[in-house]
């Protein structure tokens, strides 16, 4: 049989799920009730995820959880999460509680400027291109003004338009490097569009346009995030616990092995509230892991000092957020995880995300350089694999406590709840 298909996208839904099963899944109807299982009964709201994309089938759920008692600046907030990974939310709350005790999370804006580009060939003299571009530098702006109109009332824009000569690079490669401003929105329609339109006015004889496109590597819209205290409120041996948790640090500064599972455990707590906000985490991801890379070599994001008795660890992290526009006004569970962060702003968010980051990276240091991530994450996971198991919901209860003191793998779980089931039979 064949599998490719003509007109798929015109197709209806339920012609999709059809061709989908039979040309591709053993059992047909079991899988397209698997689909279907994941409708939503509310037809409207169905319709508003059918329509964020192309040839939708279904829903694929995430846990949306939320984690209390973070103190941001002072100000209380319980931080929305989207994330199957099954220790995230819990480390999450732990550490907000553990550092709401000690002066909470300090964070700062250092930048909110995001760049874009219009890359082109030239093969003519560098010289006459300088003067074209200085001649027509306003007209660019100009043929940006209707775009830019709403921006500019609240306060972004373009900041400025440079000529870049990259031929050192790639023979006859230069670029026009726009920087904006872009308030509260993410941006990324809004600077495409005004990259679009400045490289049809800079378009000219010799001028080959090869693409405009903003940048995802945004190393000047930062954002800053600290916790802070005395090394004896640490808690229990916080003399051992702050050195090696330095050590480890350290570490992940020097060693790129060790400094991208490092962030990788960071992205753990920046995606699940990107994801929850209706922000775009692959955006995000990119460009924290090349500004983890900025001087050549792949290194931490967070760092970690002791000085004079104080413990201090943050995070220096560029993120490029929105409150407004995109899917954060469109979804509804993107709405409301906005209102349960009490409505901030692009730069209350970017505080927020980054606060995230730096708890899950506490989080798993702290378990990394004392128990082991094992014992808390197997922890976690028990539960779904008791699920994988098919467990009841008795049986759940009784073997999480049988485990409350043990080490726990698959297979023991497997073989305690085999025995469990063979008590309860003998009883
Ligand atoms: C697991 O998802 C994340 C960690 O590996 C992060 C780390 O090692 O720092 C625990």
């Amino acid at each position: 049989m064949t599998k490719t298909v003509v007109g798929f996208s015109k197709l209806t839904k339920e012609e999709k799920i059809k061709w989908l099963a039979k040309t591709y899944l053993s059992d047909n109807k079991t899988a397209a009730a698997t689909i279907k299982k994941y409708w939503n009964d509310d037809d409207e709201l169905q319709q508003l995820h059918d329509e964020f994309i192309e040839n939708t089938i279904s829903n694929f759920y995430l846990p949306y959880a939320i984690a209390p008692n973070f103190i941001i600046n002072k100000k209380p907030y319980t931080i929305p999460m989207a994330i199957e990974e099954s220790s995230v939310v819990a480390a999450s709350s732990l550490t907000a509680k553990f550092w709401s005790g000690r002066g909470g999370f300090k964070t700062e804006v250092i930048s909110t400027i995001k760049t874009g580009q219009v890359h082109f060939m030239f093969e003519g003299d560098f010289d006459q291109l300088q003067d074209y571009f200085n001649s027509i530098k306003p007209a660019l702006f100009e043929s940006t003004e209707l775009i830019t109109k709403n921006m500019r009332k609240r306060g972004g824009g373009i900041l400025e338009i440079e000529l870049k000569n990259k031929t050192d690079k790639l023979k006859d490669y230069y670029q026009l490097h726009v920087s904006f401003e872009t308030k509260d929105s993410m941006g990324a329609n809004f600077i495409n569009s005004c990259l679009e339109a400045i490289a049809k006015t800079f378009r000219k004889e010799k001028i080959d346009i090869v693409m405009s496109i903003l940048s995802n590597y945004i190393p000047e819209c930062l954002v800053r995030a600290e916790v802070s205290c005395k090394i004896d409120e640490l808690g229990d041996d916080a003399e051992t616990f702050a050195k090696k948790f330095y050590q480890a640090a350290q570490i992940a500064e020097v060693e790129k092995y060790r400094a991208v599972t490092h962030n990788k455990g960071i992205m753990n707590g920046i995606d699940a509230v990107v994801i929850a906000t209706g922000n775009d985490f692959r955006a995000v991801g990119a460009g924290a892991h090349a500004y983890a890379a900025k001087d050549g070599q792949y290194r931490s994001l967070s760092h970690c000092s002791i000085d004079d008795g104080i413990f201090k660890f943050w995070i220096e992290i560029p993120l490029a957020l929105g409150t407004v526009g995109g899917l954060t006004k469109l979804h509804p569970l993107a709405k409301l995880s906005l209102e349960i962060l009490q409505k901030p702003t692009a730069k209350e968010l970017m505080q927020i995300v980054a606060t995230a980051g730096l708890a899950q990276n506490f989080a798993a240091l702290k378990a990394l350089t004392t128990t082991g991530i094992q014992h808390g994450h197997m922890k976690m996971h028990l539960q779904n694999m008791l699920n994988q198991l098919g467990a009841t919901q008795a049986e759940k209860i009784e073997l999480i406590n049988y485990f409350d003191d043990k080490q726990v793998s698959f297979s023991m779980a497997s073989e305690a709840l085999e025995k469990l089931r063979v008590t309860k039979q003998l009883e």
